[in-house]
């Protein structure tokens, strides 16, 4: 679909009480990329999945760069908005609650700005490599929302003390925040969707119970 501000994907769920997913790839994927993961995560939930609006040297990414793991802050607040805004557009479209984002690299770094900047577009959150994305994020409250973030220990990219440094962010503006380091490296794994559907059937069952 393109009339909406993102080129995206929107597979509807069949499991009405599932929170939607909003996928977001990491450098160089497209709207199409996640769609297996997000369907492994959370089967039967809804799957959003926009394309990135910046392109590097071809590919689609999120927000720009100067360097790996320098980024354009002002570009992150920027696309940081327009996402939250596509969000807000793609719920009413296709009558949706608040999505959780399940983003990977450059898709966790927005998907954890949005939450920074425009926290009421997001659910929540499964961050898979993440780093901080912006050194001067704004006070935020973030009270209840769910965060899950998983590292790899090996990931030459990231370093261990910047996504705990996130972590820490986050949970000081009052997510609840896990945060779970795997023996791997930048590349996404089948721990990873082990970790992450774990970790939302307890955040699905919790949501029930407030429910019942
Ligand atoms: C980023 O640019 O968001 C991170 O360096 C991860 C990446 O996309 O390589």
């Amino acid at each position: 679909m393109t009339d909406l501000s993102h080129i995206h994907r929107f597979v509807p769920g069949n499991r009405h009480e599932a929170t939607p997913l909003l996928l977001l790839h990491g450098t160089g994927g497209d709207e199409s990329d996640l769609l297996p993961l997000g369907q492994a995560i959370a089967p039967g939930a809804s799957l959003l999945s926009p394309r990135g609006r910046i392109l590097e040297h071809g590919m689609p990414r999120f927000f720009r760069r100067l360097a790996e793991g320098v980024f354009d802050e002002d570009d992150v607040r920027r696309r940081a908005n327009d996402l939250a805004e596509f969000v807000n557009d793609a719920r009413k479209r296709y009558d949706l609650p608040a999505p959780m984002a399940l983003g990977y690299s450059n898709g966790a770094n927005i998907a954890a700005a949005v939450l920074q900047l425009r926290p009421e577009a997001l659910a929540g959150a499964i961050l898979l490599r993440a780093m901080v994305p912006l050194r001067d994020a704004p006070p935020v409250d973030l009270a209840g929302k769910p965060v899950l973030i998983v590292s790899g220990q090996f990931d030459p990219i990231i370093q261990a003390s910047n996504a705990q440094q996130l972590a820490v962010a986050l949970a000081k503006a009052g997510a609840d925040v896990q945060h779970r380091t795997l023996p791997i490296g930048h590349q996404l794994s089948q721990a990873d969707v082990t970790v992450a559907s774990e970790w939302l059937r307890g955040i699905e069952a919790t949501k029930l119970t407030k429910v019942a």
